[in-house]
């Protein structure tokens, strides 16, 4: 992509390093992986990569627990090795993101090393949040994995941690809090990273004096005022850079998320509201209207996302009769999932996302299919598990390590012995594959390049979702997509009903998510590129 302002309309895809690909068979994934598989994503024919945090931790959270920022976890490799995935990265057109996990520190940060060190009222324990000894937590807060976010230190002060007890807050009232994230992101885009995800965006600050909750003010940690300053200056570094700032930002009302997004503070933010939104066109089209609606007067392009690394995997989602939109509240062990239904669904879905207009984030083992593996309760790691009594099945089950040729491998989490029929490498040689689609999808998404805004058209048919977006320019260097037609329209059709429906006269079909049928009819859970010439809609 040449344009500067790649992000948005980018295709990013999400490396979760320590599952993606494993370079020297130890189980984990590393460095050396991603850079054997360069050409895999470069075919796959993404914009973009993230990488989850790959600096020092002890993996209390995965690598969310960043126990120095300037060094890379010896499991996954070394800073000179990341700096030379970034270069070939860049070589075959792959901007790098890199994660940045502000809110909290790991346990074995040095600066909390330091604190527990120092003891009570030492200006090292003024980085975090502290509190002295009382019976009870000083306050009445539920953390972000659920149970009392408050541990004790040794000598039995308070310190609060939303995450896991690993995962001590910073304190972002203090000036050397700020000054240090500012040094790290100069560190990254020095090294040639492209841009940043904000881990937790809206959760830094909190309100003066940590007071306990009240219905009637503004919640104490959730989107404070104070945090549009912070990111006001990131901004700045960013700008010099020319790198983009994302923000991981969970929040249901839509005017406040796109607050973020004003053109002096983040790039974009990953869109929530689009995955937690179950299969049905009602509903998704809401969440799209809303989206675009909401964007549009801050200037800011939309983000869609189906998968990362911490909700339930799509395939597996829109198998199940109810909670096709995700919630971490509703995550169970042995719900009934129709995964060849999922995978219909899935498939459509990624055609209906690769269609929408501004920026599109993939999650590694999406574009394979890949479903959620119910991991046995005695090997989970992941610490929402625990901190849930044992009732939410955690993540692990959306981080099982890709299967690249099907042969059996050590693997820190169990791989599906079924996985081997989804393997990389047998995917590629089908042209029916789920990767095949992606692709494809992928690379005509490219070709269709900047088309126009999106208008919803009129249908008789209940359970039928169709756009269309107006291509006039020529793009492409594929001339069957868009030979310098003006005045065709690329057109978006996904079947929700329960029967086949009709296509549209006078269309040329692009891509279909699945076969039509015998009489050339769009079958339910189906979706359908087309384009049409000197189209009139009806919005
Ligand atoms: C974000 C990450 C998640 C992590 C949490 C705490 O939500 O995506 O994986 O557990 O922040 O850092």
């Amino acid at each position: 992509m040449s344009s500067t302002e790649w992000w948005r309309s980018a295709a990013i895809y999400q490396v979760y390093v320590r599952s993606f690909a494993d370079g020297n068979g130890d189980g984990t994934g590393d460095l050396a992986g991603v850079r054997a598989r360069l050409p895999y994503l470069a075919e796959l024919g993404v914009d973009a990569l993230w990488f989850t945090p790959w600096y020092l931790s002890p993996l209390a959270d995965g690598g969310y627990d960043v126990a120095d920022y300037r060094a890379i976890d010896p499991v996954f490799g070394t800073l000179g090795e990341a700096e030379k995935l970034m270069t070939e990265a860049q070589e075959l057109g792959l901007r790098c993101i890199v994660d940045i996990v502000p809110n909290h520190v790991s346990d074995q940060h040095a600066w909390f090393r330091a604190a527990l060190a120092a003891g009570p009222g030492s200006p090292e324990r003024e980085l975090f949040h502290f509190r002295p000894y009382s019976e009870e937590p000083p306050n009445d807060w539920v953390g972000e994995f659920g149970g009392v976010p408050w541990s004790r230190a040794p000598d039995g002060e308070w310190y609060l941690h939303l995450f896991a007890p690993e995962q001590p807050d910073l304190n972002w009232n203090h000036p050397e809090v700020r000054r240090e994230h500012e040094e790290v992101l100069r560190f990254w885009f020095e090294r040639g990273a492209a841009g940043v995800r904000i881990d937790s965006a809206a959760l830094l600050a909190k309100a003066d004096g940590l007071p306990s909750m009240d219905p009637a003010r503004p919640h104490p940690f959730h989107d404070r005022p104070e945090l549009h300053d912070i990111y006001r200056s990131w901004r700045r570094i960013a700008d010099a850079y020319g790198a983009a700032l994302i923000g991981e930002i969970w929040l249901p009302d839509a005017e406040r998320f796109t607050r973020y997004l004003r053109p002096d503070e983040l790039h974009t933010a990953f869109n929530f509201d689009f995955l937690s939104r179950p299969w049905d066109p009602a509903q998704l089209w809401e969440s799209i209207d809303l989206t675009l609606s909401t964007h549009a007067p801050v200037g800011a392009p939309a983000t869609w996302v189906l998968a990362n690394h911490d909700v339930t995997r799509t395939v597996t989602r829109y198998g199940r009769a109810e909670d096709t939109g995700f919630a971490f509240e509703r995550k169970r062990f042995g719900v009934p999932t129709d995964l060849e239904l999922g995978t219909r669904r899935a498939r459509a879905a990624a055609l209906l996302t690769l269609a929408l207009p501004g920026s599109v984030y993939l999650y590694q083992g999406e574009e394979l299919g890949l479903p959620e593996v119910e991991i046995p309760r005695e090997l989970v790691q992941d610490p929402m598990h625990a901190r849930s009594g044992g009732v939410d099945p955690g993540r692990d089950g959306c981080r099982v390590p890709l299967p690249w040729d099907g042969a059996p491998a050590p693997s820190w989490l169990p791989v599906p012995p079924g996985w081997s029929g989804r393997a990389a490498e047998r995917q590629a040689r089908d042209p029916d594959s789920m990767l095949s689609l992606y692709r494809t999808a992928l690379r005509r998404r490219r070709c269709l390049g900047e088309a126009g805004p999106l208008r919803r058209l009129r249908t008789d048919e209940p359970g039928l979702l169709c756009f269309a977006r107006a291509f006039e320019r020529d793009e492409s260097d594929e001339s069957d997509l868009s030979d310098g037609g003006n005045g065709s329209t690329w057109v978006t059709l996904v079947n929700f009903g329960p029967d086949d429906v009709a296509l549209p006269a006078d269309s040329e079909l692009l891509l279909t998510s699945g076969p039509l049928s015998a009489r050339g009819l769009l079958p339910p859970d189906t979706a359908v590129w087309l384009r049409r010439r000197g189209f009139k809609d009806s919005h």
